[in-house]
């Protein structure tokens, strides 16, 4: 199996609803379109509050309803070399995009982006943490919509089979 040749990391704040979401939704359209060995996807948070913790028992209730699986990932956050390693990053709100520009190497900020650019509608995942059951609903709504379209992206500007 060859190397992949793109990567991608979502980033949130937490990294423990949306985006290992974003996570978890990318990486099953990646299996469905046999480019998983080609594109790899991580996530990652700005803040380091639940570093080591699985995704929020509520994001992974939601995400099971729709088949997928989080319960395996682990929260982390972003790390310098996550600038060099990865091709895009893509961050959930405006917020987090603010504190990536911060972080990363001017030479590099050409790889930071808002998750929901491609999509038309909302710009930012709101945060469902302290919210209810709607807002992990919405999350969901959003990532689904916006990983297609990333992929539609993806597919335009790389050589994927
Ligand atoms: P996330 O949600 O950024 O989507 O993972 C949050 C999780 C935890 C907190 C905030 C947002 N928190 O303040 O602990």
């Amino acid at each position: 199996m060859s190397e992949p040749r793109v990567s991608v990391l979502m980033v949130c704040l937490g990294n423990i609803c949306r985006s290992p979401t974003a996570e978890a939704v990318f990486q099953q359209r990646l299996e469905q379109r046999g480019w998983h060995a080609h594109v790899q996807v991580d996530s990652a948070g700005t803040g380091d509050w639940h570093v080591g913790e699985a995704p929020d028992r509520r994001s992974q209730q939601h995400a099971a309803k729709r088949s997928y699986r989080l319960a395996h990932l682990r929260a982390r956050q972003v790390r310098l070399a996550d600038f060099e390693v990865f091709d895009y990053i893509l961050a959930m709100d405006r917020q987090n995009l603010r504190d990536l520009e911060v972080l990363c190497p001017e030479p590099l900020r050409h790889k930071l982006s808002l998750f929901l650019a491609p999509i038309n509608g909302p710009d930012e995942v709101p945060d469902p943490y302290y919210g209810g059951a709607q807002g992990f609903e919405q999350v969901l709504d959003l990532v689904e919509a916006a990983s297609d379209a990333w992929l539609e992206h993806l597919a335009a500007r790389h050589p994927l089979p």
